[in-house]
């Protein structure tokens, strides 16, 4: 049996943010802003639409689009860094009840923005060893709360959204080699202090800073190298060039990155496929929600090999090799 996404689905919230909006609260511009990232808008949640809220609506779309209850949901895996609740309840069990759903297991995996690449090697490791038919697996933040709204360094850079697939199994000659392949994950925690929200855990006692930290510079060294390094293990694992692969879906949090990783592949950036114009970084959201609109647009065809690749805080980075 193998897994392969049968269905996806994502949301976000309905207040979008221009640069020139956000050039009214901060010394910014919509030139910095797109010269430097290539983002032009931002999506931000109501007060009251907490993480669980948005990562239901972007599943009960892809159940409606795909004619599937949810019922068939044999467990849910979610990536977050911008939970409901600080540690616990897992806002995976919170996701759990809003979708009418019971006893099935549900947790959360915390693995920055690389979480979603993180949450579908579990979730396929999952199924391989306990024969889940159907493992829901989303990506959701709310980044805007975390986000310090006086800071231009930090704060042009993050949306909220969410994003969901639904893994399923099947028999490998009825996918007739489609399916999630391969993954690497990899994980450098000597950068840990790179990004980081640094208050309100164990490890600090003043409590202050609760907003989101980053030396943007750090990680975008580390961000290129990481990057290229996982395509590159990801092609030579599966006896592939990058010749080979038709879309490489990367985690959406500096369209200059993608592109230095590109050069670096000797490969043109058009293979990359890019929405940070419209979402900005949605940290775990990212790439489902680039998947979605993939399909939306009717870019993904049966029998296309895809790479998925991420980094993020801790700092973790990695990648999904899939063929559609
Ligand atoms: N508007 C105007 N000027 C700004 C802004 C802004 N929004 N932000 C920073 N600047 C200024 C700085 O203050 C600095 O001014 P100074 O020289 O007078 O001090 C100048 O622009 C240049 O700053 P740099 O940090 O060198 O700018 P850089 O070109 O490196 O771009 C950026 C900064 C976009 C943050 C870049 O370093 C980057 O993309 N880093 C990686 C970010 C990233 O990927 N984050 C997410 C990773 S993981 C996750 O997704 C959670």
């Amino acid at each position: 049996m193998t897994s392969y996404i049968r269905a996806v689905g994502a949301y976000v919230p309905q207040k979008k943010l221009s640069n020139d909006d956000l050039s009214k609260i901060v010394d910014t511009s919509d030139e910095w802003i797109y010269s430097h990232t290539g983002i032009k808008y931002r999506h931000i949640a109501a007060p009251e639409e907490a993480t669980s809220d948005l990562a239901v609506a972007a599943a009960r779309l892809l159940l409606d689009r795909a004619g599937l209850d949810a019922g068939i949901i044999d467990c849910i895996v979610l990536s977050t860094a911008t939970g409901d609740y600080h540690g616990f309840p897992s806002t995976a069990c919170v996701i759990q009840d809003k979708l009418g759903l019971d006893e099935i297991p549900a947790f959360d995996v915390a693995a920055g923005c690389t979480g979603f690449i993180y949450a579908v090697e579990i979730a396929r490791s999952l199924m391989k060893a306990n024969d889940y038919q159907n493992v829901l697996v989303i990506g959701a933040e709310k980044l805007s709360d975390v986000t310090d709204w006086t800071d231009r360094n930090t704060c042009v850079l993050f949306g909220d959204g969410a994003g969901a697939v639904l893994l399923s199994q099947a028999d490998q000659d009825d996918l007739k080699g489609r399916g999630v392949l391969d993954s690497v994950l990899h994980a450098k925690g000597s950068g840990n202090q790179y990004l980081a929200v640094p208050s309100g855990g164990t490890a600090d006692k003043n409590g202050e800073n609760t907003c989101l930290y980053m030396d943007g510079r750090a990680v975008y060294n580390f961000a290129v190298k990481a990057m290229k390094d996982t395509i590159v293990e990801l092609l030579e694992r599966n006896g592939l060039t990058i010749d080979d692969i038709d879309y490489v879906v990367p985690h959406q949090a500096n369209f200059r990155i993608i592109n230095a990783c590109a050069k670096r592949l000797g490969t043109d950036s058009s293979k990359f496929f890019l929405n940070i114009d419209q979402y900005a970084n949605t940290s775990a959201a990212s790439i489902p929600i680039a998947l979605n609109d993939m399909v939306s647009k009717g870019l993904l065809k049966s029998g296309m090999k895809i790479i998925t690749v991420g980094f993020g805080a801790g700092l973790t980075y990695g990648g999904n090799y899939l063929i559609w």
